[in-house]
């Protein structure tokens, strides 16, 4: 957080006499019961109707799905929001932050641990050659609960958040070169995202919550090398190259290289993830990306399926690209599947005949959220249920599309 403003519920308004519009609204809607989850409410729902006072319901169902409330079910806390909208606005009364100099010595701490954060790749270099054993984070979302739960104690972070060329979107004719230190929200952003890479902003859309997605980065969720990880199906299916740049030099590798073991990467010491490369999809394919988990928000995957799916005019798959997230310890590729598809017509029946195959390619884990045998099931009911997504000129009919179809 260094450099940046913070706003706690008492600078939103505290104190009966001194609520605010939001606040006053929460009390009239009976939109607090037993107030646990109500500053965090308050302050998400402030910020969202201050910049998106026009939102429709479901938009503000959005933006609090990364708040947890388990008394009033939700809907008192939208009609609060809805009946507060245009009302809204962020309380302006405290001082912009002051800004800092960032340069290799000017170095914070953080639980009696230094914090450097180089404001370009040379003064890195320059810290990691110093500090060799400093761990690097981007948005922190996954390092902050690991320092927290005491599974790392690295000597000394270095925040990569300041370098500015780490983050943003670029092209070429083949290619989208995407930042490593690109948030999951800028890339939502991204008109170029969401129309030729739909099956990664699908993904994007289920990572965590508004909160998470935009301090998290794309970088994070690769280098984390979680079995759950929402963007790896997707950059899979996508065929993407990781660039990987030390002191020494670059090299660059394709993803499924990349990832070894559940959090385990081809990184060297010494070196970063600068960029994700993904090579432009032909036109005429079908993107698509479903998560199961134990909630709509915030839940990490039972099981997840990308696809990418070449079809013909007259509805013949040409080629075909499957990879399922938490069935196994890396994504899963399945090649017999994808070989069974091509030449078939895309219907229920040809999906239903390569099911069977799902269960020989995956070894789902059996753990708190999920057994293995459940895993399994969903593993085959998402690439079932393609058929929901498939526009109609990829030729299929979706009929009966059972998430309890055994397989
Ligand atoms: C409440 C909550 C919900 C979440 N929900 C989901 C979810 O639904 N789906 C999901 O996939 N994830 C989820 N996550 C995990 C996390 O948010 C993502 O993995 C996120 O993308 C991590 O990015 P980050 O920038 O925060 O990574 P950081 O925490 O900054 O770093 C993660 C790891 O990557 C390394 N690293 C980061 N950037 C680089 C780089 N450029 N080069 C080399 N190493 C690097 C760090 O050293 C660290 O090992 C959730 C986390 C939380 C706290
Ligand atoms: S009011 Fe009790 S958790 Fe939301």
């Amino acid at each position: 957080l260094a450099g940046a403003r913070l706003t706690t519920i008492e600078g939103i308004g505290s104190g009966p006499e001194k609520l605010h519009p939001v606040q006053r609204s929460f009390v009239l809607h009976g939109a607090v019961q037993c107030g646990f989850c109500t500053p965090g409410m308050v302050i998400t729902a402030t910020e969202f109707l201050a910049r998106q006072p026009h939102s429709d319901r479901s938009e503000m169902a959005g933006a609090i799905s990364g708040n947890l409330c388990r008394c009033t079910g939700y809907s008192k806390i939208l009609d609060a929001m809805e009946n507060v909208a245009e009302e809204v606005v962020v309380p302006e009364h405290l001082p912009p932050p002051a800004p800092r100099a960032c340069s290799p010595a000017a170095a914070s701490t953080a639980a009696g641990r230094a914090v450097f954060s180089p404001g370009s790749m040379a003064e890195l270099w320059v810290i990691l050659s110093d500090h060799p054993e400093a761990r690097v984070f981007a948005g922190g979302t996954d390092l902050l609960i690991w320092l927290r739960g005491r599974r790392i104690d690295p000597p000394s972070l270095i925040n990569l958040a300041k370098i500015e060329t780490l983050r943003g979107i670029g092209e070429d004719s083949h290619w989208l070169r995407i930042g490593a230190g690109t948030s999951h929200a800028a890339l939502l952003d991204d008109p170029r995202i969401t129309t030729m890479f739909s099956v990664l902003s699908q993904a994007l859309q289920t990572l965590g919550s508004p909160h998470i997605r935009r301090m998290g980065t794309i970088g994070g969720n690769i280098v984390t090398a979680s079995p759950a990880g929402d963007t790896l199906p997707p950059l899979q299916v996508l065929d993407a190259e990781v660039e990987l740049c030390s002191v020494a030099g670059m090299r660059r590798m394709v993803i499924s290289d990349f990832i070894l073991a559940p959090g385990k990467t081809a990184l060297r010491p010494g070196e970063i993830l600068t960029a994700v490369f993904l090579p432009k999809p032909a036109d005429h394919v079908f993107q698509h990306f479903e998560k199961v988990g134990l909630r709509s928000a915030m839940a990490c995957a039972i099981a997840s399926l990308a696809a990418v799916i070449g079809v013909s005019p007259d509805g013949r798959i040409e080629s075909a690209r499957l990879a399922w997230g938490s069935v196994g310890p890396t994504v899963a590729r399945i090649p017999a599947i994808e070989a069974a598809l091509i030449g078939e017509t895309l219907s229920r029946k040809t999906l239903e005949s390569v099911i069977p195959l799902v269960a020989t390619g995956i070894s789902p884990l059996d753990d708190v959220r999920a057994s293995t045998a459940y895993r399994r099931l969903v593993a085959g009911n998402l690439l079932l249920r393609l058929m929901k997504f498939a526009p109609p000129s990829a030729g299929m009919q979706a009929e009966g599309l059972p998430m309890e179809k055994s397989l």
